[in-house]
């Protein structure tokens, strides 16, 4: 069995910054409700660059960040629930636009915990002895999918994609995780249904296209089943929470955090959050975070880390990290 390091980490939001008060002049809301609810201040919203075309620029940056050549790179995963295309997939295409041709590519679809499970898979890759060099990257072009008409929604999800060089190494970095789903509850959250629609079928009920959420039920499956799913995860490593540095959560929403600090018996400040200037970017949400880390210096060797996803699945695990 072979080791898995982290070595290199980068991300990309698109240019256009949309604040609150930008979108109470599209729907009926304030800043006060959404930054009091929410966390939200402002998020990046695509102004045509699609989800690959993040990823490319995340995919860029790790390479100039590890030093590696894309010759190197034997896997790609990417994390998404908006791909540009059914296929080819996301990671194929960055695959050809960064020439690295000795990887095999393919997308996973895990809505807000898609990051932590694509670096389990990765992980596994790498520990089989199968790859050495993996990109894993989660990003989203949620504005595609979301309603600009429901204030409900419009206002929680943002755009952009952030990702990880994973690599064969001397020490063991990918610690402990806990992974699970509840399909039961899959329709409580909703986007980009594509009903069958051909010449034996053609449905009278529209798609349902655009993010649909049931807020209330998602709030109260998050702030059950992240804080269990943290303290499975620290059983499993044989630690407790003081042993770990950061929480570095799904940025969905900063109440449902502050529910989970309280569980877990923690404050605040041991959780990393970014929901303020990006919003809700799905799987693109703990890599973005992982970055901003990374660029802030408080990513050292040694710093243990949990990462939490959960959501659309309905989805949610964690996984224990060291730098
Ligand atoms: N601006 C102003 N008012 C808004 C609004 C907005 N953007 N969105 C909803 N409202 C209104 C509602 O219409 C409702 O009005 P009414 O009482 O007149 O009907 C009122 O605010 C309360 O709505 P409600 O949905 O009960 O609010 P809430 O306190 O439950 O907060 C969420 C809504 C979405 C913030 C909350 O449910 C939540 O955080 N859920 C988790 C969602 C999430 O993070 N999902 C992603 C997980 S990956």
């Amino acid at each position: 069995m072979f080791n898995t390091e982290f070595i290199a980490f980068d991300s990309y939001a698109p240019p256009r910054v949309v604040t609150n008060d930008d979108l109470s002049k599209l729907v009926d809301t304030s800043d006060e409700w959404i930054s009091s609810r929410t966390g939200i201040s402002q998020r990046h919203i695509s102004e045509g660059e699609n989800t690959s075309e993040i990823c490319i620029k995340v995919a860029e940056g790790l390479l100039k960040k590890s030093g590696l050549a894309p010759d190197e790179i034997d896997l790609i995963i990417v994390a998404t629930i908006t791909p540009d295309f059914a296929t080819p997939n996301t990671a194929c295409l960055v695959q050809a636009a960064i020439g690295a041709e000795n990887a095999f590519a393919f997308d996973i679809s895990a809505a807000c915990s898609g990051f932590v499970f694509a670096s389990s898979i990765a992980d596994k890759y790498i520990k089989s002895g199968m790859c050495k060099n993996a990109i894993v990257i989660g990003a989203e072009t949620l504005s595609k999918i979301v309603n600009w008409e429901d204030r409900t929604t419009c206002v929680l999800f943002g755009d952009g994609g952030a990702g990880v060089v994973m690599s064969r190494g001397e020490r063991n970095c990918y610690l402990a995780e806990d992974m699970h789903s509840d399909g039961s509850l899959g329709l409580r959250l909703t986007g980009g249904e594509t009903k069958v629609r051909n010449a034996y079928s053609a449905p009278e009920e529209a798609d349902r296209r655009y993010l649909e959420m049931d807020g209330r039920t998602i709030f109260n499956f998050s702030t059950k089943r992240v804080p269990a799913s943290i303290n499975i995860l620290l059983d499993k490593a044989g630690l407790t929470i003081d042993d770990i540095d950061y929480v570095v959560p799904h940025q969905a929403n900063s109440r449902i955090v502050e529910v989970v600090a309280k569980k877990l018996g923690i404050s605040m400040d041991r959780f990393y959050m970014n929901i303020a200037s990006y919003g809700n970017t799905s799987a693109a949400s703990i890599p973005m975070a992982l970055a901003q880390m990374d660029r802030e210096g408080l990513l050292k060797k040694g710093t243990k880390l949990v990462i939490t996803g959960f959501g659309g699945g309905l989805t949610w695990g964690s996984a224990l990290i060291e730098i």
